[in-house]
């Protein structure tokens, strides 16, 4: 079985293309190299021992997609090209639903027309803005807090009402909660461009000296140390959520909505103090501003995708931070070292 893998050459997206090449699925990447760099995909062959066919290509480019589809004729789409960052999301709307929502819409555009029907989607926890309640379950009531998270709640909606207008479509729309870690052989991982807008990877370059100091949002939150708490998955965990998420699309499930995470919330301070476990220096921090639009706290609840998809994260904050740890010791610089 052949999977098209939409920014293919991305940090999740690289972890899934190891673990769908290990499954025996053929892997074709189609990626514009916007936030990533081809080296990723040299090392998943290095990795798996196996072929990975590239495209440079843009999914706003239909055209060029639809030759690609022709030529490729893939079984099942994972559609993980986009854009991620909320503060630029806010200053910049129009990227990004130029980037993330035309973008989209083209890819459905080809699929319809070349008769590929299977999709899994990467969605995001943003979709339940400020959680009234947790653990969340998927049926918690949705809203959006910027313009990324617009994007990816317009995306699902649009993908309901296709499924509605037309039954023959098999979606999985994933929910990822905070994707960390790395491969455990320290060949790919997490490599922002910039200073990083997320916690984990600013940590991992204040660990490796590329940053000074771990700012803090806040420490008066209604939460055990005051601290923001998320529900950090390794990111192989989530990888592998891929590949059961496509082994239920070949039974025709129609629309189906997962939420990937633990079910398990760590604070940022268990995660700063996690990370020095793994690194084995301590790591300076201060205490600033909350940051506007962040939860106190959020974090899921997996159970149906675990009753559904037979799939549980396994990997712990130890290994998430051990292998992040690893992958920014070996590749200080990331890939373009
Ligand atoms: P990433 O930036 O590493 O991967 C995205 C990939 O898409 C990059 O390789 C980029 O070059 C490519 N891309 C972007 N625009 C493109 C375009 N127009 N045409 C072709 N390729 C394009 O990000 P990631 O963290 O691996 O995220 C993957 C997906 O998961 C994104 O859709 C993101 O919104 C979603 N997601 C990420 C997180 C997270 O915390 N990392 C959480 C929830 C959801
Ligand atoms: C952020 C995005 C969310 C997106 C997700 C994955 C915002 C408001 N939310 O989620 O839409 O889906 O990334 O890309 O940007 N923190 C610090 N110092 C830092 C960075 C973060 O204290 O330098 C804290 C945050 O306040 C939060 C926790 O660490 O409590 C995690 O932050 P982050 O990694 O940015 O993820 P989210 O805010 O959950």
């Amino acid at each position: 079985m052949k999977v098209l893998v939409t920014g293919g050459a991305g940090f999740i997206a690289s972890h899934t293309d190891v673990e769908l090449l290990q499954a025996g699925y053929e892997v074709v990447v189609l990626d514009n190299l916007y936030n990533a760099s081809e080296e990723a995909l040299k090392r998943v062959e290095k990795i798996t021992g196996k072929p990975v066919t590239f495209y440079k290509e843009d999914i706003r480019n239909e055209a060029g997609m639809e030759e690609i589809f022709k030529k490729e004729k893939p079984d099942a789409v994972i559609h993980f090209a986009g854009l991620k960052a909320v503060g630029e999301s806010c200053r910049e709307p129009l990227k990004y639903f130029d980037n993330n929502f035309t973008g989209t819409i083209n890819l459905l555009k080809v699929m319809e027309r070349t008769g590929c029907k299977n999709l899994v989607f990467s969605s995001s926890a943003t979709v339940y803005g400020i959680p009234e309640t947790v653990p969340i379950t998927e049926d918690a009531p949705l809203s959006v807090l910027n313009p990324y998270g617009r994007t990816k709640l317009v995306i699902e909606d649009m993908l309901r009402d296709i499924y509605a207008a037309d039954s023959t479509w098999n979606i999985a729309l994933l929910r990822y909660f905070n994707p960390i870690g790395a491969h455990e052989s320290g060949e790919i991982g997490e490599d922002p461009q910039g200073i990083p807008n997320n916690l984990l990877p600013y940590v991992a370059k204040v660990a490796v000296g590329e940053l000074e100091c771990i700012n803090v949002f806040g420490d008066d939150y209604d939460t055990p140390d005051g601290t923001g708490v998320r529900d950090y998955i390794h990111v192989v965990d989530l990888a592998i959520g891929h590949i059961k998420a496509l082994e239920k699309l070949a039974t025709n499930p129609g629309i189906v909505t997962y939420n990937l995470g633990t079910g398990i919330g760590y604070s940022v301070l268990d995660i700063i103090h996690n990370f020095e476990k793994a690194c084995g220096k301590t790591l300076p921090y201060k205490i600033v501003e909350r940051r506007p639009g962040d939860a106190a706290i959020c974090y899921s609840d997996p159970t149906k995708a675990e009753k559904e998809l037979g799939w549980k994260a396994e990997r712990g904050i130890d290994k998430m931070c051990e292998d992040s740890w690893r992958w920014q010791s070996k590749n200080p610089k990331g890939y373009n070292a």
